[in-house]
């Protein structure tokens, strides 16, 4: 009955979700999204009779069918959406809450070999963007929202909006926040370079003012406050 119910749950969520939808017939006949979910949910079911073998094999073939791989292990919430869906990938270990959304080429994959926890827990009322990849064991907070082309290695405050490689939080509640926050604790090769030009024109213009050129003959002033806000200190 809940298996049913949760078919029924994810029949309904095209149609409102996505304009293009023209009715359950039409989600039920070329929505690989919904036939793809509909086959994981009844393979969830087998593979938790721990049945060797056969809930990989079939998962095989809906993937072959839909261009969709989900491993029969993921733990999917309800009114689940797989927007086009061609190259989702969703791994062994990974827990979607209820009512998320998936562009296609979506990664929900692990960065680990090891056996534990090493794909994302993504929260209830997320909607995730066109080849976003979320990886690793972390969590993506309720209500929130990965940009297409996105890659996100760390956790994901609720309500937030991320958007580029590595992810940066760009909004919350849908507010702007003062300076995007990076999510990694990593090196932007391209803010690094354009500091250093920028040190450099600082030391230039000193010296050419040591010299008695008067501003009006330099070139325009930068300042420096477009670097701080363009690529916030890392
Ligand atoms: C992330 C997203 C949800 C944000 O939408 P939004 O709330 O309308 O926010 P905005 O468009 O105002 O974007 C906020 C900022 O992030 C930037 N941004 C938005 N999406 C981005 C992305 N995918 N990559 C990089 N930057 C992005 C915007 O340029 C804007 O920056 P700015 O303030 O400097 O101009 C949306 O852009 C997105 O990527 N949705 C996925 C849709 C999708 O995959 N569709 C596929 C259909 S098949």
């Amino acid at each position: 009955m809940s298996l049913l119910s949760d078919i029924v749950g994810d029949l309904k969520v095209p149609v409102e979700r996505d304009p293009a939808a023209r009715g359950y017939l039409d989600v039920i006949l070329s929505y690989p999204g919904f036939h793809a979910v509909t086959a994981h949910r009844i393979i969830h079911e087998i593979d938790k009779l721990g049945l060797p073998l056969l809930p990989r094999l079939l998962a095989n073939i809906v993937r072959f069918a839909t261009g969709i791989e989900i491993h029969p292990a993921a733990q999917i919430g309800k009114r689940f959406f797989i927007d086009h869906g061609m190259g989702v990938l969703i791994g062994a270990t990974a827990i979607v809450g209820d009512d998320v959304t998936l562009y296609k080429g979506v990664t929900l994959g692990g960065t680990s070999l090891g056996q534990g926890k090493r794909h994302p827990t993504i929260g209830n009322d997320v909607v995730i963007g066109t080849n976003a990849s979320v990886l690793g064991a972390i969590t993506i907070g309720d209500g929130s929202r990965i940009g297409a082309g996105s890659v996100v290695v760390r956790d994901v405050p609720p309500r937030s909006t991320v958007v580029g490689i590595p992810g940066r939080i760009v909004l919350l509640d849908g507010k702007p926040i003062a300076s995007s926050q990076t999510l990694v604790d990593m090196p932007d090769p391209q803010a690094l370079v354009i500091q250093q030009l920028a040190e450099r024109i600082a030391a230039l213009e000193a010296k050419l003012a040591e010299r008695g050129v008067p501003p009006a003959a330099r070139a325009p002033q930068i300042n420096p406050a477009i670097f701080d806000d363009a690529f916030p200190a890392i």
